[in-house]
């Protein structure tokens, strides 16, 4: 049994000694130092607990901000900084660089053939039929109705009994579980679960973060063939995984069944949720199984991730702060309308800054199909792994100037010194904090209207202050977060 188990992992071993000593002796670029078979592994493991900062030194150090980085058991990956590169392999030449086999094996158990994890044709059709159904003003609507709801009558009364209780919680958790209730909401047309942290996680959700974990964990693993071999057995996190996933599933299908009884009894519109809308389009229940896992596991930790940073650095920028709160101040309705949205945009120039600092995707990979050539002069061979870095980009001296590492909300505006006015046009392909280019995140929009929603609905009524002083440490998983989460005390807001 035991040489049963070797062989293949000792063939394997073979198989990636062989390609990386190819490889080295191929162009290397910029990078950290390289051995023959191990590639950087010695400096990778010396940098393990910082790579986003090791990275992003290396990519300003590079000329080009891009770095060539050989991993034993790893695809040989460019990371770049380098908005010209990230525009050619985001638009110019995006048939050459699809999300590849490597990134969509890790989540194809979790999330089959849905939206996120597709390529080519499939990917296509999908993005062609949710793009028209998530521009839709009705979905607008709907989203803002969502968004009412769920604050109203959960998390400002929440928020109301924190503060009179002067009780501490743990705010990325409360808008985690905001964010997936909002999320369910549109995608399923769900009730919403309890947002209460002191309570247990809803099951759906406690599946959710198995099955991501898990995923997040296997993408991490040095090498491939082990969680491989851990699914082929069936044990530890492989088997946890097959449990996750089993339950998301079957929760979702039975949503799929009474919707369709609901639909085709009239009791409810195409229109009322994603779901319904895949349902009245005609797909068959698997593919709509997929279609809406993809777009809870997008939509749902990433929204959560950059509120909570925002909050964070408003409570270290009490100026700031103030200036946002008068701006909310002036609108005068009591429940925000989507009009009113669109005016505060000071509070927008403070999220696109937190997301600069912070990215929700911290980076991203493609692979490539053939040979290329990168707009810098860096070759790409076939298989590559091409990754562009958002965290690194936000703060490169040669994208933000010398003040890249702080937070400055007015360098998102024209003129910030004649009262503001009019935000800035920048270039996607600089800030790709939604992606960019034929594949830009669905759920923009959607995000912008419900942070600002969110983030302006609390400010205006509580002050949220952090327990502790130290700098909170970012996390880059599949989401970014803050590691163990961001302990506040909630004040009610006296008159001003
Ligand atoms: C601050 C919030 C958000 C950020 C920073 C963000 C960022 C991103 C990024 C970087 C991608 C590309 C990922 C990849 O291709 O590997 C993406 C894709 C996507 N996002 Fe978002 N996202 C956010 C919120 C949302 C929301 C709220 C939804 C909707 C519920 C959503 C739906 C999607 C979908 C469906 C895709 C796949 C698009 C495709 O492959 O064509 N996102 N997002």
């Amino acid at each position: 049994m035991v040489l049963f188990l070797l062989f293949p992992i000792l063939l394997y071993l073979f198989h990636v000694i062989l390609r990386d000593l190819r490889r080295i002796r191929k162009t290397s670029g910029h990078g950290p130092p390289n051995y023959p078979i191990i590639g950087c592994l010695i400096s990778f493991y010396e940098h393990r607990n910082r790579l986003l900062d090791w990275y992003t030194e290396l990519l300003t150090e590079s000329a080009t901000n891009t770095i060539v980085v050989h991993r034993f058991g790893a695809p040989r990956t460019i990371v770049t900084a380098n908005p010209e590169n990230v525009e050619y392999m985001l638009k110019t030449n995006f048939n050459n660089f699809p999300k590849g086999k490597p990134f969509t094996e890790i989540l194809g158990d979790f999330l089959g053939c849905g939206i996120f994890n597709v390529d080519g044709e499939l990917w296509h059709s999908q993005r062609k039929l949710a793009s028209h159904e998530f521009s839709a003003k009705s979905l607008r609507e709907f989203v803002m109705n969502a968004l009412e709801e769920e604050l109203e009558h959960q998390l400002l009364p929440l928020l109301e009994s924190l503060a009179c209780a002067n009780e501490v919680v743990d705010l990325q958790e409360l808008l985690r579980r905001l964010a997936f209730n909002i999320v369910c909401k549109i995608s399923l047309g769900i009730d919403r679960f309890c947002l209460d942290p002191s309570l247990p996680i809803p099951p759906l959700a406690r599946a959710f973060d198995m099955a991501s974990e898990v995923c997040a964990r296997r993408g991490a693993a040095p090498l491939f063939i082990i969680w491989k071999i851990k699914r082929w057995l069936g044990v530890g996190s492989e088997r946890r995984l097959k449990d996750a996933v089993r339950e998301v599933h079957a929760y979702v299908t039975v949503i799929i069944q009474n919707r369709k009884k609901k639909i085709n009894q009239g009791e409810v519109r195409s229109e009322d949720d994603l779901l319904s809308r895949f349902i009245s389009a005609g797909y068959e229940d698997e593919v709509i199984r997929d279609m809406v896992i993809s777009f809870i596991m997008a939509g749902r930790d990433t929204t959560s991730a950059a509120m909570t940073w925002l909050f964070w650095l408003l409570s270290c920028h009490p100026d700031t702060e103030q200036e946002l709160l008068k701006e909310i101040e002036y609108v005068r309705e009591d429940v925000l309308g989507f009009e009113s949205l669109k005016e505060l945009v000071l509070l927008k120039a403070c999220l696109c800054e937190s997301m600069r600092l912070y990215p929700p995707v911290a980076w991203d990979s493609k692979h490539a199909i053939v040979n290329d050539l990168l707009p810098d002069g860096t070759p790409i061979n076939a298989g590559d792994r091409l990754t562009y870095f958002p965290y690194g980009m936000g703060r490169m001296e040669a994208l933000w100037g010398k003040d890249q590492f702080e937070f400055k909300p007015d360098r998102w505006f024209i003129e910030p010194d004649k009262e503001r006015g009019a935000l800035k046009k920048v270039c996607p392909y600089k800030f790709p904090i939604f992606q960019a280019g034929p594949r830009v995140c669905l759920g923009k929009e959607m995000a912008f209207i419900q942070m600002e929603y969110v983030v302006a609905s609390i400010l205006r009524r509580f002050e949220i202050r952090p327990v502790s002083s130290d700098r909170p440490v970012f996390v880059p998983r599949l989401t970014a977060h803050m590691a163990g989460g961001l302990k506040v005390l909630v004040r009610k807001r006296g008159p001003r």
